[in-house]
């Protein structure tokens, strides 16, 4: 039985008596809607051992538009079954007042690694994510924390917010999970219509398009991102927001692509925003 744990003070009565007995602790934040792709995460870290806790907590604070926040998928009732389905021991749920309780006035800023990708069109998300899981790795003080590939930036982040506030945790990424079709698995993929959904997989297709470009030893950033771009001409429902040739580090567009290199987009379908990536870790 998955144990539910919604305050911060219960959580850590509930942990030290874990650590007492010398059991490892697995983290694997999320805000709920869970799906295979958290499920992959779950498994990892049930697998990997010790005692599991999956967070799930819609994080205000990362979304900078109201009706985003306010349309994201919740069922806890559903995450909880889909948390005991796969052995996971607590649940952290708590609620806004919980997490952000005396207007706090401290935030956690990560420069440079935001100015491309997500940053520029979602001011103040990054920060957000940052300050939210350095508040979830604060409480629960896990050995491991598990974040998936598929918000790439969002992992890049974090490993440095460890790294560079010397947070012992051990940060695993986990590969993207996907539909047969090549569409990564997404909590909003359930907003889609049945035709979003059809023309979601643009996304997918012109950075496979632009990976085997790579893959065949173009060097020019600028020619991969157009024929990348132009497989968008195909879905004119889909509305590119960026597609970038990145260093995989310090997420920085490249001059001349040597792997590994990070090649990633985002692409609106109707009021739904969806990214994907693929990292090219070496040409074949
Ligand atoms: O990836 C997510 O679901 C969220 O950004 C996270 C890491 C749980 C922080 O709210």
């Amino acid at each position: 039985m998955v144990e539910l744990l919604r305050t911060i003070s219960d959580l850590r009565a509930r942990l030290s008596a874990i650590r007492r007995n010398g059991a490892a602790i697995g983290l694997v934040p999320t805000m709920g809607a869970l799906h295979a792709g958290h499920g992959r995460l779950l498994e990892k870290a049930v697998t990997d051992g010790g005692f599991v806790v999956a967070s799930i907590f819609v994080n205000p604070t990362q979304f900078h538009r109201e009706d985003d926040f306010q349309s994201y998928p919740r069922d806890l009732a559903t995450d909880l079954a889909f948390c005991e389905r796969r052995n996971v021991d607590a649940a952290f749920v708590p609620d806004a007042d919980e997490m952000y309780a005396g207007e706090p006035l401290t935030s956690v800023v990560v420069s440079g690694l935001t100015e491309h990708l997500c940053g520029p069109q979602r001011p103040g998300h990054f920060e957000g994510v940052a300050t939210v899981v350095t508040k979830l790795l604060n409480i629960v003080q896990p050995d491991r924390a598990y974040f998936g590939e598929k918000d790439r930036q969002q992992l890049v982040v974090i490993r440095r917010v460890v790294k560079d506030l010397d947070i012992p945790v051990e940060i695993v990424g986990v590969p993207t999970v996907r539909e047969p079709d090549g569409l990564a698995l997404s909590s909003r993929n359930q907003l889609l219509s049945s035709e979003e959904r059809q023309a979601a997989t643009v996304l997918y297709r012109a950075i496979r398009k632009a990976e085997e470009l790579v893959q065949a030893g173009e060097t020019c950033p600028g020619e991969v991102m157009k024929q990348g771009l132009a497989v968008f001409e195909s879905e004119p429902s889909a509305r590119v927001e960026y597609f970038e040739v990145v260093d995989p580090e310090q997420l920085q567009p490249v001059d001349e692509i040597k792997a590994p290199v990070l090649i990633a987009g985002a692409a609106h379908l109707g009021a739904t925003r969806l990214i994907d990536n693929i990292l090219v870790e070496a040409r074949e």
